[in-house]
């Protein structure tokens, strides 16, 4: 058993960097050979990165989301004020501490009560309504031969789809998608005041505008998530802060993801124009494929865990308190785990791939996620041919997202 390294080689690693962001990969790679946790200053928090560490960590009973596990009240709030978390009163009640955030009995409990809401019965009655938004979606541009994917297309997906699913009417999905990124920009690491004002600014508007909605489910319950959720409210089976908290983090967390899936596996199938013609060739492969978009080029490549007591983890010892990080993006890029890792196969069988975590925070909507992309995809290869990059792409910057500002694109009318 080795403890953390005392030393460590200098690693080129700024994640901040437009290299970064072009690319990640050869800097994740030199993380992954150099085969141990990795301590990175910028964050404070140990980086794993190897696919078997990565997977420990997630399914670790000990290694949890929520800091109380490890420190006391007087040292998380140290360490939000070190942080830039502190002073924000909306974002920290309905953002800092959702579901997400939960351990234990709490997790536990919100978990069960949303669970079924994400199982594939209930989907199946959003296909149709899904299928009907992407087409109207893809009706705008397909005669303009070519379109910014990310603005004329990925970014107007998930706004209407998730709604629908939480029972936000179709006129107000509009600002869903500034609110939920001028939120979640605040998870990566630049924490200037800037940003922070926009975050909770933006928490306290999304919360006055769920209060009004909830008052009118209230008053004219649907057959819908939140209608549901309001019931469990009123009975007090949920607290206003788990019931709010829910219903933004359902919001937020399906909805920058998906946009930044959509361009990456687009911008997957371009560079790897075999793949994107066997797809066209035999569309049966589309549940292999979409499992490797997310797999290729995860939106969501990091996730933190503290150690909430002494543990081993693959032959490390890691002392209660440590701070990892979890690379969930690099990870699946490890040849150990998959042959070929930085080759996008779309039809790698088996894949394994941890794009969507492992263990007890295992996303609830990568059902939903994966049925958008099924449908999107296959769409647009049925109805556009001749599909080409038509500009520099551009990449958006962060080690907590992966996706792009700009993915222009030319085609044709299939
Ligand atoms: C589109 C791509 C998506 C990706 C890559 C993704 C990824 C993830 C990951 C990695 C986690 C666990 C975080 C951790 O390890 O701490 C997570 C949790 C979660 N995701 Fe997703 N997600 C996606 C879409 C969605 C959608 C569409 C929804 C719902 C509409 C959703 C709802 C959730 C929820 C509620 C959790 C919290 C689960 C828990 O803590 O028990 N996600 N997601």
């Amino acid at each position: 058993m080795s403890g953390l390294p005392a030393s460590q080689p200098d690693m080129d690693f700024d994640p901040l960097s437009a290299e970064f962001a072009d690319n990640p990969y050869p800097a994740y790679a030199r993380l992954r050979s150099y085969g141990a946790p990795w301590y990175f200053a910028g964050y404070d928090i140990w980086l794993l990165s190897r696919y078997e560490d990565v997977a420990a960590a997630a399914t670790h009973p000990a290694c949890v989301r929520s800091p109380e596990a490890v420190m006391s009240r007087d040292e998380i709030a140290a360490q939000q004020v070190r942080d830039n978390w502190h002073d924000m009163p909306f974002h920290s009640r309905f953002v800092q501490f959702s579901l997400l955030n939960a351990d234990g009995a709490v997790h536990q409990s919100l978990r069960r009560i949303i669970f079924n809401e994400f199982r594939t019965p209930s989907l199946q009655r959003l296909h149709a309504t899904a299928q009907a938004h992407i087409d109207r979606l893809l009706d705008a541009v397909i005669d303009n031969d070519q379109m910014e994917f990310i603005e004329d297309f990925a970014a107007r997906v998930p706004g209407p789809v998730i709604g629908s699913f939480l029972g936000v009417p179709e006129d107000d999905c509009g600002p869903l998608r500034q609110w939920s990124e001028d939120i979640v920009q605040y998870f990566d690491i630049d924490r200037s005041d800037a940003r922070k004002a926009l975050a909770e600014t933006t928490t306290a508007e999304f919360y006055d505008y769920l209060l009004r909605l909830s008052d009118e489910r209230r008053r004219r319950p649907k057959d819908d998530l939140m209608s549901r959720l309001i019931a469990r409210y009123d009975a007090s089976e949920l607290s206003e802060d788990d019931y709010i908290s829910t219903c933004m983090l359902i919001l937020m967390a399906g909805h920058g993801s998906t946009i930044d899936i959509l361009g990456n596996g687009l911008a997957a199938l371009l560079a790897h124009r075999c793949e994107l013609a066997r797809l066209r060739n035999a569309p049966e492969l589309m549940t292999t494929a979409v499992q490797e978009m997310f797999r290729y080029d995860a939106p969501l490549p990091f996730f933190h865990r503290f150690a909430a007591r002494d543990i081993a983890l693959n032959g490390w010892s890691i002392p209660k308190g440590t701070r990892l990080g979890l690379l969930y993006g690099c990870a699946n890029r490890d040849e150990a785990a998959f042959p070929q890792a930085d080759h996008f196969d779309a039809g790698r069988t088996p894949n394994r791939h941890i794009a969507f975590a492992s263990g007890a925070h295992v996303c609830l909507g990568n059902h939903l996620a994966r049925m958008e992309l099924d449908i999107v995809f296959a769409t647009l290869l049925r109805r556009l041919k001749d599909i080409e990059p038509a500009d520099f792409a551009v990449r958006r910057r962060g080690l907590s997202v992966r996706g792009f500002e700009t993915l222009p694109v030319a085609f044709k009318a299939a």
